[in-house]
């Protein structure tokens, strides 16, 4: 089974982005992590990251047939509409994951459009939210 990882704008330069706020961890690191994480229940991870919206949406439209997503957006928390509407027809339960804590930060960033639609939100916490996040739906999923 495959547990999908979705990771949105600026997300794949982790380790070089502001690191002050991000952290040092790529993703990479976050990725082998959590694939050590799940290979106990026999998940791998399909990781995609993408810079643009569109091609967010194909990675999750392709991959209706996997347990679960770990899906951290980036800023189209706040704007991406056409991510919340593919999000919306993902078949499986799916966590939203937040390097740092949003609420703590600009203003700008405390409106979501995709959170009410998450079985759960993890923020603040840096890579070990997304270990986190999958440490829960292995706890909560079934197979498809
Ligand atoms: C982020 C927080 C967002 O506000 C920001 O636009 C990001 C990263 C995080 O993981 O903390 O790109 O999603």
């Amino acid at each position: 089974s495959n547990l999908l990882l979705l990771n949105g704008p600026n997300l794949g330069i982790l380790g070089r982005r502001q690191p002050e706020i991000y952290g040092t961890a790529t993703l990479r690191d976050i990725e082998e992590a959590m694939a050590a994480r799940v290979a106990a229940r026999g998940w791998k991870i399909v990781s995609v990251q993408r810079e643009s919206e569109g091609e967010l949406i194909h990675a999750i439209q392709d991959n209706y047939d996997s347990v679960g997503a770990v899906v951290n957006p980036g800023a189209l928390m706040v704007a991406g509409w056409s991510l919340r509407d593919a999000l919306a027809n993902y078949p499986r339960p799916w966590i939203e994951v937040h390097l740092s804590n949003v609420w703590a930060r600009e203003s700008f960033r405390h409106e979501s459009v995709i959170s009410p639609l998450a079985a759960g939100i993890i923020a603040g916490l840096g890579p070990l939210g997304y270990e986190l996040a999958a440490d829960a739906l292995m706890k909560t999923v079934t197979a498809p």
